[in-house]
């Protein structure tokens, strides 16, 4: 038997509707494989720890994680407890940035019975693939003067480091899926970091010659996304540029409650995490209508991590064919509670194990 022991951070808010019903759904898909278990160790942190504490987790908090396989998190803030930056930088990023999670990754897939914004979405699937460490996000620059003569200056920081391993870990993707990657660039515009960028793409490119490699203007790609989503198979683009295709990504799905992602730490020294896009939803925590399925999916992107392909299918189908077959969360247009359709999904683990 093989045990696998994952931290667990509820968090806030409807995170604390969304994880419990997960876990349950991964105990049957322990129980579907026969020789796996999952050891779950819930740590209470977020604003209401921050309130009684004062910090949103422990002093050791981040040792503690460390210690653990991987890291199952719902959703943090709850602004009328703590404001936002300080749940945000306290928690969620502390774990990304001192975990070393340098790549954000985030599939985006078009569900029957989900109502996309696009008028013909046209069975999309694709990844993103995001920097998620440097560029544009770096704390590197300063402010000086004030008045008429106030200036700013923010610097975006690529490593050959960071590029190279991002571009690698998407072509890798893409070897795996439909052998094409699309490279977010602004080299006729930021004329030094974005050719750096594409020269690394050539070079790591090479590696995979069955890979198709091109290479986009953002401004470009962004609208692609919109009116031909269904060209895509692996996307890859600095911090920034990641941040906003992965949003236009879970917009066009339809529904902010379904999009799930992944932080990896590519050498294993610490946990990845795994957490939905969506945030705490405080408009609707406590009612038993979140839908589950950006946590589920998130779920789902973990077993494919620790590499239980089967088990992520599995989970996956029973996911979509539950959404299909009308069974969902008003989010969704439907009139589900989060119990009935992790019931359902459940069912249909059961019938197709
Ligand atoms: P949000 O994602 O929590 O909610 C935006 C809207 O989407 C709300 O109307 C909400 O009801 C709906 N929604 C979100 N998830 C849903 C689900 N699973 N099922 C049904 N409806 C869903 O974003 P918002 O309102 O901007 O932020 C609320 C709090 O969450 C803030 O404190 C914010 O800082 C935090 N947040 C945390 C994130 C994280 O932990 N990764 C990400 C985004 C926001
Ligand atoms: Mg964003």
């Amino acid at each position: 038997m093989v045990t696998h022991d994952i931290a667990v951070i509820p968090g806030d808010g409807i995170g604390k509707e969304v994880v419990p019903v997960s876990l349950d759904l991964l105990n049957v898909l322990a129980d579907i494989h026969g020789g796996i278990t999952f050891q779950f160790t819930e740590y209470p942190w977020g604003c209401d720890y921050h309130l009684a504490h004062g910090q949103m987790m422990p002093k050791n908090g981040m040792e503690q994680l460390k210690q653990h396989e991987q890291i199952f998190l719902g959703a943090v803030g709850d602004q009328n407890l703590v404001p936002d930056h300080i749940s945000l930088w306290g928690l969620l990023i502390k774990i990304r940035r001192e975990c070393e999670q340098v790549i954000n990754l985030r599939p985006v897939k078009y569900l029957e019975g989900v109502s996309s914004p696009l008028a013909n979405p046209n069975d999309f699937d694709f990844m993103v693939v995001r920097e998620n460490s440097e560029g544009e996000y770096s704390e590197i620059g300063g402010t000086m003067h004030s008045g008429p003569d106030e200036v700013a200056v923010q610097n975006a920081i690529f490593t050959r480091k960071a590029v190279e391993r991002t571009i690698r870990y998407a072509c890798a993707l893409a070897e795996e899926r439909n052998q094409k990657v699309t490279s977010a660039t602004k080299s006729n515009g930021i004329v030094y970091s974005m050719p750096f960028w594409d020269k690394i793409l050539a070079e790591v490119g090479e590696d995979y010659p069955k890979v198709e490699k091109q290479s986009q203007h953002i401004d470009a790609l962004s609208a692609f996304l919109v009116t031909k989503p269904s060209s895509f198979d692996v996307i890859v683009g600095s911090n920034l540029f990641g941040d906003i295709l992965t949003d236009i990504g879970a917009a066009i799905m339809g529904s902010i409650g379904i999009a799930p992602a992944a932080n990896i730490n590519l050498d294993g020294k610490y946990p990845s995490m795994f957490e939905p896009v969506h945030g705490s939803a405080p408009d609707i925590a406590g009612k038993g209508i979140a839908n589950p399925i950006g946590q589920l999916w998130s779920a789902k992107m973990m077993l494919d991590h620790i590499d239980y392909p089967e088990l992520a299918s599995l989970l996956f189908d029973a996911m979509a064919n539950t959404i299909a077959s009308g069974i969902k969360t008003p989010d969704l247009g439907g009139k589900h509670s989060t119990e009935e359709v992790v019931d359902e999904i459940h069912k249909r683990l059961l019938a197709n194990a």
